[in-house]
């Protein structure tokens, strides 16, 4: 949610700046600017709409002078995305430029006093109380500005500002909202996320909240709110530069549906040792393993979905109660926790502000919080009891992909890992699930060899107002995950819904020519989907099913049929994502939409 860059070094900071943001555009798109400090005066550049205007605007950047910048690409909260409103923000005299994201809670009171000291506002955003806060309180020490400005704030941010006494730094500071700073030579950076840096440096310090840095070219100084300096261990980052590209495909989310099969290898086969789950990274004892009595799942959106898999599989396994939560409601609902309540926080950025929230909460009582994350270095990642990372690579698509399967993986292995260890498995479902685990990356390969038949479905049904997604038990969970994919690229309306409860109300929408996508995979219960997908053909819709091959009485009911390869019945929901998010991409594509940056969304909800 809103990107950040900055650069400090020998070369032209605006082109530099840009190339930075486009790797961020996934955070935030409404908007873009920059400001860069030459020869003492602060220039900056602003344009509604995406990166490419103001990148035209600027030639590229080419046509901005200065070695020193920040930048921002903005996803809109106070105010509609327009040039005034785009960051960064200019204080009264233009002495600092500053860019932000996240949220400050008590802008509207720090505006109106600001107003009272004769300052004027051109912006409708909370940000632009930011730049004029500091040009009020500076007299000559910026360090000692930051420190009463941060005094001041509510809410959460990450700061880039630019003080044009101060030609050849930028300073930095975050609360709540990430920020890195990238170690280069003879430069420096910061930036929201890692990709807007991976091209010139790999070395990098993650900040942790109030922490202020003073970014020059050859030098990086890290203070804490008494002014005292901060020295802190430099990392390095893993990732291969390739994995942030998108390496000939048309779109980030296709390239990221074809890397399942590498991601879900990566994430399972380090864990599975001597034909036994092993979590090398986990310090939990078997003593408290044993003791657990209640298992709460908190996470946003589509990891949410992945603990609605997790709860079945869980439960099924262990018989340990588990409770999965949406995490900005988590915290306000007073859950009930104590000494043998575990909490698996589970997030793709490891960024995202209200499954931070529930987890500081939990934490604050006590509570231990496991976090499942695929960002090495995020600040789930660096504040969580326990750590458990998805090796799905960068994902840079705003809809997620190859981050649900790697953590649809993890919960397998972990629902299998704990119920050994409560002598809850039998060895026979052990050596199932563990295989049908390994098996996965090949099946996930066949289903994407289906391209046609699902590109073919897509093509019947783009022009769609209304889809359901129908499923019983773990088809139904992953109905939820089919169902938010398409409506997030797509625009269409579209709901899960538990096959036994459409008829209690929701079967009234289904009309002739509904597309209804029958998910039907849990063996089971099978016939009972025959049955509901008889019920909606009676009221007209059409039937897009998804079976397990060989299941082909199907055939009889449904209009289509993709059929995914048979595995463990616990494993299954890791296969049956697949065509739902490559129906979805199809469809997108087909409506000629922007894939990878839907409107109104943005990749990492850094705010509440
Ligand atoms: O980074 P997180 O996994 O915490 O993000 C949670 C949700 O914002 C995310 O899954 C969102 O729902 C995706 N756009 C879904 O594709």
């Amino acid at each position: 949610m809103c990107g950040i860059v900055g650069y400090v070094g020998e070369k032209q900071a605006a082109p530099i700046l840009l190339e930075g943001l486009a790797k961020l555009e996934y955070r935030g798109y409404d908007s873009a600017g920059i400001a860069v400090c030459n020869n003492g005066k602060i220039s900056m550049t602003k344009a509604k709409g995406r990166l490419a205007v103001l990148s035209e605007k600027t030639a590229g950047g080419k046509s901005v002078l200065g070695n020193v910048g920040i930048g921002h690409t903005r996803w809109a909260t106070h105010g509609e995305p327009s040039d005034m409103n785009s960051h960064p923000h200019l204080s009264q005299s233009g002495k600092f430029a500053v860019v932000h994201n996240g949220i400050i809670e008590n802008y509207l009171e720090l505006r109106a006093y600001l107003e009272g000291k004769g300052f004027k506002f051109l912006s409708e955003t909370d940000t632009e109380v930011i730049a004029h806060l500091i040009e009020y309180y500076y007299k000559g020490d910026i360090l000692e500005t930051i420190i009463k400005l941060i005094g001041k704030l509510k809410g959460s941010y990450a700061l880039g500002i630019l003080c044009d006494e101060c030609p050849d730094s930028f300073i930095a500071v975050r609360k709540d909202s990430p920020l890195i700073v990238g170690l280069g030579e003879g430069e420096n950076f910061i930036a929201s996320d890692v990709p807007a840096i991976l091209s010139r440096t790999r070395k990098v310090y993650y900040l942790n909240d109030n922490e202020i840095v003073v970014v020059k070219k050859d030098d990086v100084k890290i203070y804490d709110l008494d002014k005292e300096e901060i020295h802190k261990e430099v990392s390095e980052v893993k990732w291969d530069i390739a994995a942030a590209e998108k390496g000939g495909y048309e779109h980030f989310m296709i390239k990221e549906i074809m890397e399942q099969p590498e991601a879900v290898r990566k994430t399972v086969a380090p864990r599975i040792q001597n034909g036994r789950v092993v979590f090398e990274e986990l310090s939990l004892s078997e003593e408290y393993i044993k003791n657990i009595n209640k298992i709460y799942v908190v996470a946003c959106g589509s990891a949410y979905h992945v603990g609605v898999v997790g709860k079945y599989i869980f439960e099924k396994l262990t018989r340990i109660p588990v409770e999965v939560a949406i995490a900005s409601e988590f915290r306000y609902c007073q859950p009930i926790l104590d000494d043998k309540t575990l909490v698996i926080v589970i997030s793709q950025s490891g960024e995202t502000a209200d499954t931070i929230a529930a987890m500081r909460e939990v934490q604050k009582q006590g509570v231990k919080a496991l976090a499942i994350v695929n960002v090495v270095g995020s600040s789930i990642a660096r504040e969580a009891d326990e750590v458990i990372y998805t090796w799905a690579g960068p994902e840079i698509a705003v809809a997620t992909t190859k981050a649900y399967s790697t953590q649809l993986n993890i919960m397998c292995l972990a629902a299998m890992y704990f119920a050994d260890i409560l002598g809850r498995i039998s060895e026979d479902e052990y050596k199932s699930m563990l295989e049908g685990l390994l098996a996965l990356p090949e099946k996930i390969e066949k289903i994407l060899e289906n391209k046609d038949k699902i590109q073919h479905c897509a093509s019947l049904y783009y022009n769609s107002k209304s889809v359901f997604f129908i499923g019983r038990s773990l088809d139904y969970a992953v109905a939820l995950e089919g169902s938010l994919k398409l409506k997030e690229i797509s625009y269409i309306h579209s709901e899960a819904y538990a096959a036994g409860e459409l008829k209690h109300g929701t079967i009234a929408l289904i009309e002739p020519g509904t597309l209804v996508v029958a998910l039907c995979t849990v063996e089971e219960l099978f016939e009972k989907m025959l049955s509901n997908i008889k019920e909606v053909k009676a009221r007209g819709a059409v039937v897009l099913a998804i079976a397990i091959e060989g299941h082909t009485e199907i055939e009889k009911e449904a209009d289509h049929v993709i059929y995914i390869p048979k595995n463990d019945k616990n494993i299954l929901p890791s296969e049956l994502v697949v065509p739902l998010q490559m129906f979805s991409y199809y469809v997108s594509s087909l409506k000629g939409l922007d894939i990878d940056k839907p409107r109104n969304l943005a990749k990492s909800v850094t705010v509440e």
